[in-house]
């Protein structure tokens, strides 16, 4: 096979140009993403800088003015979140990723619950309880997720036990592009560190991860290649091994140029 064609067939996500305003505010202006097969992306920018909305637009929660985008080479437009789901495109949001009454195999499944195996119950919406527990059970003994019981209420679990649970589910769905907003931003320095092996996990099964952190010295630890945002752009993509923490953060604040023009720098000056 040409090498190029390879090369095509590895990239799971492209955004091109994506733009989006609210009223005159212009959230997005110029953001683009390429997202290669089993590799963590780092997405980070000074607050407001698009992060968020750009998440969005690849998750079907916001839908974009302009741009394209396209999963494994075919073009898509999300109108509504499950439209990127049957993309393949999971999105665990920092703070409405579990329901707290629910058991960990019930925050595993809302929403698409497993019919009864058996005809008949099928047919009468009975769900296949055993099948799910099963399921879930292995998954998260798999992933080295440390949860006493699959059928306990998730109110009582840790920070990290949930954020890890709901980086399982993403994985239980077969998804092939995990979207993580923060994960790590309201978790202690152990449950971070069992997010962060999580994430290398998912990795390491060929699934595509973007991370939106602000803590650079997780970023560079985790993440592949990071994609720096300013002011509503995509202005730098690096790969880590080539950029330190302080590099990152010359990107964001703009002491390093962009590699594309932006409005700012026509007014700075060069020394
Ligand atoms: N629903 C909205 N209505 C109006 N303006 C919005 C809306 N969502 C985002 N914006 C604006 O768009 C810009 C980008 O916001 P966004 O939340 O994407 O930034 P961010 O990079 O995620 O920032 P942070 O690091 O603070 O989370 C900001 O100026 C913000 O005020
Ligand atoms: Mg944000």
């Amino acid at each position: 096979m040409h090498d190029s064609t390879a090369a095509a067939q590895d990239i799971v996500l492209q955004a091109r140009n994506i733009e989006r305003r609210y009223g005159a505010v212009v959230a997005l202006s110029a953001a683009s993403m390429e997202l290669r097969r089993g590799e963590v992306m780092g997405l980070v920018g000074d607050n407001g800088a698009g992060k968020s909305t750009f998440l969005k637009i690849l998750s079907g929660a916001v839908t974009p003015d302009a741009g394209s985008m396209e999963v494994s080479g075919r073009p898509v437009s999300f109108r509504r979140p499950s439209d990127a789901l049957e993309a393949g495109i999971e999105t665990v949001y920092q703070d409405l990723a579990l329901v707290d009454t629910m058991s960990a195999v019930q925050n595993v499944y809302l929403g698409r619950e497993e019919l009864s195996s058996n005809r008949l119950l099928r047919a009468l919406n009975v769900v296949n309880d055993k099948g799910m527990r099963t399921r879930s059970r292995e998954v998260l003994k798999d992933l080295g997720v440390g949860i006493q019981s699959v059928n306990v209420s998730v109110r009582g679990m840790s920070g990290g036990q949930r954020q890890c649970l709901a980086i399982a589910r993403a994985l239980i769905w077969g998804r092939q592009i995990v979207i993580l907003d923060e994960p790590t931003a309201a978790l202690g320095v152990r449950e971070s560190a069992q997010v962060l092996e999580l994430i290398g996990r998912l990795r390491d099964r060929g699934v595509s991860v973007i991370l939106v952190s602000h803590n650079m010295q997780q970023l560079v630890q985790v993440a592949d290649r990071v994609t720096v945002m300013r002011l509503g752009r995509t202005i730098a993509t690096r790969d880590v091994a080539d950029i330190t923490p302080e590099k990152i953060v010359g990107l964001i604040t703009g002491a390093i140029p962009a590699d594309v023009p932006t409005p700012e720098d026509t007014s700075t000056v060069v020394v």
